[in-house]
């Protein structure tokens, strides 16, 4: 056991074994002293702390009454396995949080607004932590990439650069070698831009919190198609923004009603998703991105366009990104990683011209300094050895087969819902049958074991969005995609039955 740090107040009142009973206790309860470690003894506690040996003693003793921890014969004291239950004792009061936190406290219960958007999947899905499960959340197949492939290449990198990919690397906007990579892989899609234009992000959440942080103030209004990413609008009620929904249609936003409504409430800036958009799968015309491009220039409002899979297109023409159309600077372009190899990488990136690109960068140096240069290289040399270019083409061939395979097996399981075809991206916006709801079905399907994400999620109103549910067709083989919309089928004709046996 190695010494154990303790603060012990000699002046206070609170007699010194209650002082290292309470320490251990807590410890104990924070589980940062797990079951099954081992104290130190009593005689080497007590003369770290520079206490008397019966005042470790004492404590222990305390501890060993509520069953907390044990003395074993040749084990020393030990912290017992089931102790977590009663670890605050009933009598122990309330923690006495100071004012600034009892404030937050306050706040939170007052309006709560990141509590609207809980549904009853957890925030984020963590797809690799339950594989026993057929979830039709999350991103891309993690499974496709070769952690062989990666590990070798950090070796690689940490081989060519040494501890230079350990330190803080280029404090401004990435390293340099990464953001010109990333102006290549831009210049393939139609942006024509340069490396001193990219900002590297932590995934592309943070380029979109960076955004917000340089463009919006408190209560100002934020235009987003409706339903949007839930993780974006939970950024904006986070940021105390108002969000004004955009109606959409199968070809995305309908960028005609959005004059009127940037007019009645002057927004800080415009978020959109308009290839392969989440969770609609629908890709924005050219003649809309156009359309969107003249309204904000005559509004002077900025687009944030969120490009976080604009190469998985599985057929149909190209549409040039938002920001390949925009000549003075009205678009902040924002693009990731993290479908295309790994969103534990956390890499992303900003395309910004003009004088927004500066306040972006200091803030993005403000916020967290840099995003780790040993993964930025990394990234790097995977995009540059021509690895994406094939891993791209491998993906979108298999991602196209299991789009079809899910399109194929809805119709055939579950032929009430109404579902289309994107040409592109991750997902099935799947509308349920009349009095189906999206939150009932999520429950009863991940009680046969399979994940989907209801539909009310992707919107601000908590009554909008029960007749949906988002599927990701990528994450899952041909067979578990069967398998799972099979027993999604049968969970769903079950909620269909006890409906129609409603009296009335
Ligand atoms: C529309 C959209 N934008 C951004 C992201 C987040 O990407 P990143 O992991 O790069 O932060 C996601 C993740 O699913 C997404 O769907």
């Amino acid at each position: 056991m190695q010494r154990m740090r303790i603060p012990i107040d000699r002046e206070a009142t609170v007699p010194l074994y209650k002082q290292v009973e309470v320490a251990l206790r807590s410890g104990i309860s924070a589980g940062t002293l797990a079951p099954g470690t081992r104290l130190p003894a009593t005689r080497a506690l007590a003369a770290d702390l520079g206490v008397s040996r019966i005042t470790v003693t004492n404590a222990y003793a305390e501890l060993e009454r509520d069953g907390l921890i044990e003395g074993i014969v040749g084990s020393g004291t030990v912290v017992m396995a089931a102790s977590f239950g009663h670890v605050g004792r009933p009598t122990d009061p309330p923690p006495d949080w100071p004012s600034w936190q009892q404030r937050l406290q306050q706040d939170r219960q007052d309006d709560g607004p990141e509590d609207r958007l809980e549904g009853p999947n957890p925030p984020l899905q963590d797809d690799a932590a339950r594989p026993e499960a057929i979830s039709f959340t999350g991103v891309g197949d993690l499974r496709l990439l070769s952690t062989r492939d990666l590990g070798r290449t950090i070796h690689d990198v940490l081989r060519a650069d040494g501890v230079a990919a350990l330190g803080y690397g280029d404090l401004g906007a990435g390293h340099p070698q990464l953001r010109t990579t990333i102006a290549r892989v831009l210049a393939a899609q139609g942006i024509a831009t340069s490396g001193e234009r990219v900002l590297v992000t932590s995934g592309s959440q943070q380029g979109l919190a960076l955004a917000c942080q340089v463009l919006l103030r408190p209560d100002d209004p934020v235009l987003v198609e409706q339903p949007s990413y839930d993780h974006a609008l939970r950024l904006f009620v986070h940021l105390r923004c108002r969000v004004i929904g955009v109606p959409m249609d199968d070809d995305g936003m309908r960028v005609e009603l959005v004059e009127d409504l940037v007019r009645k409430h002057r927004p800080g800036l415009i978020y959109t998703v308009p290839t392969f958009h989440n969770p609609t799968g629908t890709c924005l015309p050219a003649r809309r991105r156009r359309d969107l491009l003249a309204v904000a220039a005559r509004h002077d409002v900025p687009i944030v366009e969120d490009d976080f899979t604009g190469d998985l297109r599985y057929e149909g023409r190209t549409q040039p990104a938002v920001k390949a159309l925009d000549q003075n600077g009205s678009v902040i372009h924002l693009g990731s990683f993290a479908k295309l190899l790994a969103p534990g990488l956390r890499i992303g990136y900003l395309v910004a011209d003009g004088p927004v690109f500066g306040r972006l960068t200091a803030a993005k140096q403000a916020l967290d300094l840099t995003t780790s240069p040993l993964l930025q290289r990394v990234v790097d040399r995977i995009v540059t050895v021509g690895r994406y270019q094939s891993h791209l083409r491998r993906t979108t061939r298999l991602y196209r087969r299991r789009r079809d395979a899910m399109s194929e097996a809805l119709a055939r399981e579950m032929p009430d819902c109404a579902v289309g075809l994107p040409a592109g991206g991750l997902f099935l916006w799947v509308r349920l049958p009349e009095g189906v709801s999206a939150r009932a079905l999520a429950r009863a399907g991940a009680r046969t074991g399979v994940v989907v994400t209801p539909g009310h999620r992707f919107f601000t109103d908590p009554t909008a969005g029960d007749g949906y549910i988002r599927l990701n067709f990528a994450t899952r083989t041909e067979n578990e995609i069967h398998d799972g919309i099979t027993r999604l089928g049968q969970a769903m004709m079950q909620l269909v039955d006890a409906h129609d046996q409603l009296p009335g």
